[in-house]
């Protein structure tokens, strides 16, 4: 209960256009922490580097809900460029797209200028034997996803196109059965949005709890699982977990945000587990850092001490 205070106190002050204002001008240095940098070259760049730790990149070019269906193609065309810069860089390309920064809900000569524009990046993608995960974003916007993810499936297959559960949502087990059939590749993550308790767990210890569920779930079924978390306790679960069923190590990869728990995504790789940053780069960084803030206090006094001194 004091996580969803917490978190709804900085997201209700983050959306503030003043603060935003301010924050914009002050707070890019410190949100370099997160945020790999504001053109392609420094994401290509920060992939290379994880690289060399034996992390591979899952890369995310920054921007949500766009107003504009030109902004929202041109957004799109963006993320081409980005695939097509990281394959030049000899790098698979692996990346991470909002349907709503493309043009979800938008029509576009009657069909969805979201899942137009997701086709172009995955058709992209896939010449280069890569990937695309399809973020999940607020509620409203799950039916939507889940069933453009399950078109994109269809078209380009399960080993270019894949999506996000999120477990504070009381729906998502049961979202996860109705994919099965897909045999998706699915990163679960606890979620990261305001949500009201009409849909979704106030207490942090059941959304920990129907985190488990959903990941031992998926592994159970068979299919590719994106342990996408920072939860120590979760992560050493699903290590016990995978050894007493038998699931090889090529079925699951653990996920961490770019300049969280670097340490432990260094100690997973070295321990001879899949580990994948996602890192996300671009101009419009600041409602991912006001997220990022709102995870855990002590991001938000890092931002304190950081302006403090200037
Ligand atoms: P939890 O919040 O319980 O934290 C566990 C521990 O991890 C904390 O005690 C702390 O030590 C550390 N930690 C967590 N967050 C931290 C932070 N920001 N800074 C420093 N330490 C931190 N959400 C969503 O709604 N849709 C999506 O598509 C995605 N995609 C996504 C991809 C990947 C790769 C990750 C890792 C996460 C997401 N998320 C997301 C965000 C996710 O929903 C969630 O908000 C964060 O991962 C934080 O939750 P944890 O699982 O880490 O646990």
């Amino acid at each position: 209960m004091i996580d969803q205070i917490y978190r709804k106190a900085v997201l209700t002050v983050a959306g503030n256009q003043k603060v935003e204002e301010l924050a914009r001008a002050r707070m890019w240095p410190l949100a370099q922490r997160f945020v790999a940098g504001e053109d392609i070259s420094s994401a290509v760049q920060a992939v290379k580097e994880l690289e060399q730790d034996g992390i591979q990149g899952n890369l995310d070019l920054l921007g949500e809900f766009i107003d504009s269906p030109a902004r929202c193609t041109e957004f799109a065309d963006n993320v081409i460029r980005l695939i097509e810069a990281a394959h030049q860089a000899g790098i698979t390309p692996y990346v991470s797209i909002k349907l709503s920064s493309v043009g979800q809900g938008k029509q576009d000569a009657g069909e969805d200028l979201g899942l137009k524009n997701a086709r172009r990046i995955i058709g992209k993608a896939s010449e280069y034997g890569g990937f695309v995960c399809l973020d999940m974003e607020d509620h409203p916007r799950t039916d939507i996803t889940l069933q453009q993810f399950r078109t994109l499936v269809g078209e380009f297959g399960n080993q270019h196109v894949g999506t996000v559960l999120q477990s504070y949502l009381y729906r998502s087990l049961q979202d996860r059965a109705g994919l099965d059939d897909l045999h998706p590749n699915i990163r679960m993550v606890k979620g990261a949005y305001l949500e009201p308790e009409t849909v979704a767990y106030p207490d942090k210890s059941d959304v920990d709890q129907n985190y488990r569920r959903l990941v031992y779930a998926h592994l159970k079924a068979g299919h590719y699982t994106n342990v996408a978390t920072h939860d120590e306790q979760i992560i050493d679960d699903v290590k016990r977990f995978v050894l007493a069923h038998g699931i090889p190590r090529d079925q699951f990869e653990f996920q961490m945000l770019y300049g969280i728990r670097r340490d432990l995504q260094k100690e997973l790789a070295q321990e001879g587990y899949r580990v994948r940053a996602y890192i996300p780069y671009g101009r419009d960084w600041y409602a991912y850092f006001s997220r990022r803030i709102a995870e855990t206090p002590r991001n938000a006094a890092f931002v304190v001490q950081g302006m403090l001194k200037g």
